[in-house]
């Protein structure tokens, strides 16, 4: 696991864009895996000026996202696949249809999960998974107590997560979903290089389990130190319970 300090989120996302402009150089149409959330905004901002300086192209790009709120309507601002689009697939140029997440608002859930291993499998896999860390150790939605192995399946959010992200939805946790899909821990597990980005003093703890603690899925994101390659970006505050 490279743990690498960054003194500001602008730092970390020209840092990953680099990242998406060599991984472009080996491989025009590569995969890559989204996350929502306010770690990797300042990544999508990055890569919108690349591509319209006309310096990188995601055009050739898939892109898989890792989670997906369950009890949504389609055009839900909060909603996932909205937010994705928003933040990510209409800045740049990739093309909407080869961006993908769970059908969170699927009439057959079940059959809405298998569905996504299958369409993950089917695009070769993930090359470049961009994850956050929730302060409970989740990573997508894989909350304390998922199995290291799991699928994209069904999962209950914590109360945690709920009061965490009730940000997004005007500071109301009754508001922010109580189901989502998720990517399993097995499945994010078996991208090429995962790159997660943490910061501020609320990540300190999951960060410091995560990196330094015996794997537990207790710690879900304790199972990266299982992964070949790993790169961590983390503010100093994020940092600060790092031996
Ligand atoms: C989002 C996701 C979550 C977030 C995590 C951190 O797709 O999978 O694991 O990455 O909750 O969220 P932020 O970045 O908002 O602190």
């Amino acid at each position: 696991m490279e743990i690498v300090i960054v003194q500001s989120q602008e730092q970390a996302g020209k840092l990953v864009a680099d990242t998406v402009a060599a991984l472009l150089k080996r491989k025009t149409d590569p995969v890559l895996g989204v996350a929502t959330g306010s770690s990797p905004g300042a990544v999508y901002k990055e890569l919108a000026r690349r591509v319209e300086a006309g310096e990188l192209s995601l055009r050739h790009a898939k892109a898989f996202m890792l989670d997906e709120y369950v009890g949504l309507s389609e055009e839900h601002p909060q909603r996932y696949r909205v937010v994705i689009d928003r933040e990510f697939v209409e800045p740049t140029d990739i093309d909407p249809a080869n961006v993908s997440g769970p059908e969170g608002t699927a009439r057959d859930l079940v059959e809405a999960c298998a569905d996504y291993e299958r369409q993950i499998h089917a695009a070769g896999g993930v090359d470049l998974q961009i994850l956050g860390i929730g302060t409970d150790g989740h990573i997508a939605f894989n909350e304390p107590g998922s199995s290291l192995a799991s699928r994209t399946r069904l999962k209950t959010l914590t109360r945690q997560t709920r009061q965490d992200n009730a940000r997004f939805f005007g500071g109301d946790i009754e508001a922010v979903p109580k189901h989502c899909l998720t990517q399993g821990v097995g499945t994010l597990m078996e991208a090429d290089h995962l790159v997660l980005l943490a910061f501020g003093q609320p990540k300190a703890e999951a960060v410091h389990h995560m990196v330094e603690g015996p794997v537990s899925a207790m710690w879900p994101a304790t199972a990266l130190q299982f992964h070949p390659h790993v790169t961590v970006l983390l503010d100093e505050s994020a940092a600060s319970r790092l031996q």
